[in-house]
């Protein structure tokens, strides 16, 4: 076989052009110069009628190869390559099979006409990557399936079904059987006149000022900061006109947009859900899961067995009474229904995955599960326990996990005679939506337990983050730092709600007040109580106003008030706030100052920074990138900024110390600066190149 990334076949009058360039088939530009050079022979040989275009390996081309982003672009472009296939004498069907993204769906708009294989999917995913469809999609899309059709698949960058992009007209014809053999049959239909083809720069896109303007408005309210979305509207606005403006116009907007923070941002976060996976641990062998138990039928117990019926798995759910088992049940049953409710999944799948339920309050039941996810009360004795009897239960080689946010993995694990097999995996709530899972590797944990935990997180469709033992791992613990942050804060003279609506003009969905009341005040308050002994005399206490919200029994929308009130859908000022916030300022000795938006981001942002560059210098996180991916996925940290470590190569290692070392000044037992925040300032190195292993 030849390892040409481009190969033309000739059968007859017909010819077909294969890209091979495994995985994915992205159209570097090895595929770019090939698919030129395949039309240049098709030409030479000067009898073709027809030409099928297709895919080896797993999928059509799924987008432009994104790691020569950023690089100076080499000839041919993919739009070059686009319009040399559209402008191409012999007409040219582009079969799609597994997914045409991006580049992909481009390329195959180029060609004269388009048939898929019933199972392949196509999308413009360019705006999740803070870019736009930058081949001429703007321009097609619209021409082939109109506008709201084209704005939809542009904006959301969602995977259309076959039969939907048949609908939408993206498409012409549904066939089945191999890519190779419907490329052939295709193109020997379009010989035949039974296959019809056309130019799609020749369409007309009708008008739709309308769809244009909702579209617009919708954008420009939903997304105030992100730059790709309105572009992409305008765009699309200017396929109305001739082609070569409407793709100079797009062009230049796509210029624009990948030379944007918000695209480098976008694009680290797309590599960093893959660069997760690259553990010490990857070679080695996962074991298999058929079948898993959970302990507790709380929040996060019954999110995990959802999560876990969800993707096929048989459950067994563990609780100490009836009653609380039958909530556990009721609790499962709900979240299966919000998923049919959401769409995720059918009637029937809700029924099966009801059915692979075990429910029990017998830990005996669990002799036989491969892999056990204890999820009680937060509290160490229990949790002790718990392990020491699933030692007795468990059959040999069974997974033993603790779902526990903060404590130490290594002492649960000693209570088993088995600690090679105890590891933590911290789901995030609701566990059956959120897609972070933490692994956390304990001292004794054996490398095939690590790979167990990543496997698990596959198969419930998860992005799993090692992470070491210590009093919260990666996320945690940097939330349990720069929270003291927000609330002095608040001591010093912000107001919660000043504090929130400046991180909320950060990007984040909510600010950390809102946050705490939704999470439930009373969280917090235990945390507290349990640390109070471990606290530093030197240290400030920051959870004065807080620990009085929840001595009132307000904790948050549970309970109709806590730093707001909360009636229905509204969020209400707390008329009591003021008066709790100025006894904890009188009794600390504090004149409030007024802080800017400014400030506040910056410090905020600057307490996070450093527990997390203490959290990789530690080696609590492997590589930078893993505290960034635990933040996108877990704490709701704006995708556009790509994570707190990504936003601090954007401020410079040597301003962050320079900021650190000014807090100082007030508090010089928070403000320390990191020791690798400061070699990494002496020495000009970024935490990307730490990512890259410099
Ligand atoms: N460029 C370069 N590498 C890519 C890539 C791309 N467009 N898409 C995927 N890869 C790489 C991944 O990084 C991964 O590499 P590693 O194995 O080294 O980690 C490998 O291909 C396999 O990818 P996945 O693990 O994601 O495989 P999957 O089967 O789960 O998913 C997929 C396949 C649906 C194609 C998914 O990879 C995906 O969504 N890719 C991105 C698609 C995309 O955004 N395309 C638009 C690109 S921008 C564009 O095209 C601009 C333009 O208009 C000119």
């Amino acid at each position: 076989m030849s390892d040409k990334k481009v190969r033309v076949e000739i059968v007859e009058e017909v010819a077909l052009i294969c890209i091979d360039n495994p995985p994915v088939n992205a159209s570097g530009l090895a595929v770019r110069q090939g698919i030129v050079a395949a039309l240049e022979e098709i030409s030479a040989v000067g009898s073709i009628r027809a030409v099928g275009l297709y895919c080896a390996g797993r999928t059509f081309i799924a987008g432009a190869d994104i790691t020569e982003f950023g690089k100076p672009l080499q000839e041919p472009g993919l739009p070059g390559v686009c319009d040399t296939l559209e402008n191409f004498d012999t007409p040219i069907v582009a079969v799609i099979h597994g997914t045409a993204l991006g580049g992909g769906l481009e390329t195959a708009m180029g060609c004269h006409a388009r048939v898929a294989l019933p199972s392949a999917k196509v999308g413009l995913p360019e705006v999740l990557l803070g870019i736009l469809p930058g081949a001429g999609g703007t321009q097609r899309a619209p021409r082939l399936a109109g506008i709201p059709n084209a704005l939809d698949l542009i904006l959301s960058g969602r995977h259309v079904a076959a039969q939907e992009a048949l609908e939408m007209g993206v498409i012409d014809r549904i066939m089945e059987g191999t890519p190779r053999d419907v490329a052939l049959a295709a193109a020997r239909e379009v010989v035949a006149g039974t296959l019809a083809t056309r130019r799609t720069g020749t369409l007309q896109t009708a008008p739709d000022d309308a769809a244009i303007a909702t579209t617009l408005a919708h954008v420009q309210q939903k997304h105030p900061q992100l730059i790709s979305p309105q572009k992409c509207v305008e765009c699309v606005a200017a396929s109305t006109g001739d082609l070569q403006e409407g793709l100079a116009f797009e062009r230049a907007a796509f210029m624009e947009c990948l030379a944007s923070p918000q695209s480098k941002a976008l694009i680290h976060a797309f590599f960093g859900e893959r660069a997760v996976a690259n553990i010490p641990e990857k070679t080695a062998q996962a074991r298999d899961i058929g079948s898993l138990g959970v302990i507790g039928g709380g929040t996060m117990g019954s999110g995990i067995s959802t999560s876990a019926l969800m993707a096929g798995l048989p459950v067994t759910l563990i609780e100490v009474t009836q009653e609380a088992l039958a909530r556990g049940v009721a609790t499962i049953t709900a979240n299966l229904e919000g998923a049919v409710k959401r769409g995720k999944m059918g009637a029937a799948a809700r029924d099966a995955a009801l059915a692979r339920l075990t429910a029990s309050t017998e830990m005996q039941s669990l002799s036989e599960v491969d892999l056990v996810i204890e999820a009680v009360f937060e509290n160490m004795e229990i949790k002790k326990e718990i392990f020491g009897k699933l030692d007795g239960i468990c059959k040999e080689g069974a997974v033993l996990a603790s779902n526990t946010s903060y404590l130490d993995i290594n002492e649960i694990a000693a209570m088993t005679g088995r600690p090679q097999d105890v590891l933590g995996l911290h789901f995030f709530s609701p566990a059956h939506i959120m897609k972070l899972l933490e692994v956390v590797v304990g001292e004794n944990t054996a490398p095939e337990v690590v790979a167990t935990g990543f496997s698990l997180a596959k198969k419930l469709r998860k992005v799993a983050v090692r992470a070491g033992v210590c009093d919260g791992f990666i996320g945690n613990r940097i939330l349990g730092h720069y929270l003291k942050a927000a609330s002095y804060l608040v001591l010093d003279g912000a107001h919660p709600d000043q504090v929130d609506r400046a991180l909320e003009g950060f990007g984040f969905a909510m600010g950390p007040h809102r946050v705490g009341d939704l999470a439930g005040l009373d969280i917090g308050y235990m945390t507290r109580k349990r640390l109070a002994a471990t606290r530093p005399p030197e240290e400030r206490y920051s959870g004065a106003i807080a620990d009085q919200l929840s001595e009132n029994g307000w904790n948050g929308r549970k309970s109709g008030k806590g730093y707001f009130v909360y009636d229905g859908r509204e969020t209400l000022e707390n008329p009591d706030l003021n008066a709790i916030i100025a006894e904890a300022r009188a009794k600390a000795g504090i004149t409030p100052r007024d802080f800017s938006v400014a400030e506040i981001v910056e410090r905020y942002m600057t307490a996070m920074i450093s527990e997390a560059a203490r959290v990789v210098e530690d080696g609590i996180a492997l590589r930078p990138v893993d505290v960034d991916v635990v933040f996108l996925m877990g704490y709701g940290f704006p995708r556009f900024r790509g994570g707190p470590l990504h936003y601090a190569d954007t401020i410079g290692a040597a301003e962050l110390v320079r900021r650190i070392e000014a807090y100082a000044e007030e508090d010089a037992h928070y403000w320390q600066v990191p020791d690798l925040l400061r070699k990494m300032a002496a020495d000009g190195t970024t935490f990307a190149d730490l990512n890259k292993g410099k």
